[in-house]
């Protein structure tokens, strides 16, 4: 009878997506004892070998639609190359389920857009694989924002620049399945975590530049990540952009899989004008009894943050309470990337409009 209780509590989770980073989230929620892994679907019967493998699943589909029929199925994750998030998320969401769909929500403001409104219309969470919000680092930033010791944060400068570090795997080389290059696929972490720090603004006008130079190429020797399929590479290597805000604070971001610098570099800093802080190595910069000081925290708890992500997310399934990384974040993320893409694309800078 108590078996049968504690089964009946689990939060019956499946997977839309059997690669890399849904095996992520099953390691993560495998290792939850309120949660049940009940089903996957993959287009790649070897993804299904290997999720069932690794995590037992009898559930094995190469229709996600089939997964979605599963009798008490709660919850879905949607690890999906960026240009299959849109609809499974729809359909899901449609089908009464709720979802974490990763990080970018989708590959336009449209079709962003069409997410958020299909959960507000379902009352279902729609929740984004936004982790770098919940680490120790901007954590400890956002303790600092909240008790005023930033003052009115004007702007982030962000930066996720591999010195060469292009993927070699999926199909992160393809425009049409990705939206882009570096911008989408890394810049992306750093401008959600330091957006959401600066309380989630509306973007209203963006202006950038992109570069293509290594990846369409043939991988050479000094790479780390060797042999990338350079035939099919068609998105940005590089990507610079400025974004400013309707309540006139400015997001400046530099990607690159590929840039000719010093070192790797993955942080963003937050400038105030009583003072600022800085995403890693984590610092707060500000004005003590007429000196400038730089501090260093003695002690940030080990939080990882993708385990927080997952546990937020059964969470808000169990609880019904709104998530901290809700589809209209997502949304705004979005206008911020594809704003950079028009830009570039156009030449000059585009105006960008609230759209929920
Ligand atoms: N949050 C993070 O830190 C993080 C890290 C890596 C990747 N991601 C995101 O996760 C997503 C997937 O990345 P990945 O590294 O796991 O890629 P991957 O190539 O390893 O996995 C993608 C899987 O989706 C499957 N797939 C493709 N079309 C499908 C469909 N129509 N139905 C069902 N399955 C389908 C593929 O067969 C593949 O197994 C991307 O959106 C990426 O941006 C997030």
């Amino acid at each position: 009878m108590e078996v049968t209780l504690a089964k009946k509590r689990k939060t019956k989770i499946g997977f839309i997506g059997g690669g890399g980073i849904s095996r992520h989230h099953m390691k993560y929620l495998a290792e939850m004892d309120d949660v049940e892994l009940v089903g996957v679907a993959d287009v790649s019967e070897d993804a299904l070998g290997l999720c069932s493998e690794q995590f037992g699943f009898s559930n094995c589909f190469t229709d996600y639609k089939d997964l979605l029929k599963i009798k008490d199925l709660q919850a879905v994750t949607v690890g999906t190359p960026n240009g299959m998030h849109h609809q499974p998320t729809l359909d899901a969401l449609n089908a009464g389920k709720d979802v974490l769909v990763e990080k970018p929500m989708a590959m336009s403001p449209a079709e962003a857009t069409e997410m958020v409104k299909a959960a507000r219309k379902k009352k279902r969470l729609l929740v984004i694989g936004f982790q770098h919000r919940f680490s120790a680092a901007a954590q400890m930033l956002k303790r600092s924002i909240d008790d005023d010791q930033f003052g009115n944060v004007m702007y982030a400068r962000c930066l996720a620049l591999r010195r060469r570090g292009i993927p070699n795997w999926g199909v992160f080389g393809r425009k049409d399945l990705q939206g882009g290059g570096a911008l989408i696929d890394i810049g992306v972490h750093m401008i959600e975590a330091a957006h959401y720090l600066m309380g989630s603004p509306q973007p209203v006008s963006a202006f950038g530049s992109s570069y293509t130079y290594i990846g369409d190429k043939p991988s050479d020797t000094v790479s780390s990540w060797p042999n990338w399929d350079y035939k099919s590479y068609n998105v940005e290597d590089l990507a610079v952009g400025m974004v400013r805000f309707d309540n006139g604070a400015t997001l400046s971001v530099e990607a690159s899989f590929a840039a000719h610098i010093g070192k790797d570099e993955w942080t963003f800093t937050l400038m105030g004008d009583k003072g600022g802080g800085q995403f890693n190595p984590p610092m707060i910069f500000k004005d003590e009894s007429d000196t400038m000081v730089n501090l260093s925290p003695e002690f940030l708890p080990n939080t990882d943050e993708f385990r927080h992500k997952l546990r937020h997310f059964v969470d808000c399934v169990q609880t019904g309470n709104p998530s901290d990384a809700p589809g209209e974040h997502g949304l705004l993320v979005q206008q911020i990337l594809n704003g950079i893409y028009e830009s570039a694309d156009t030449g000059h800078e585009v105006k960008i409009k609230k759209l929920v």
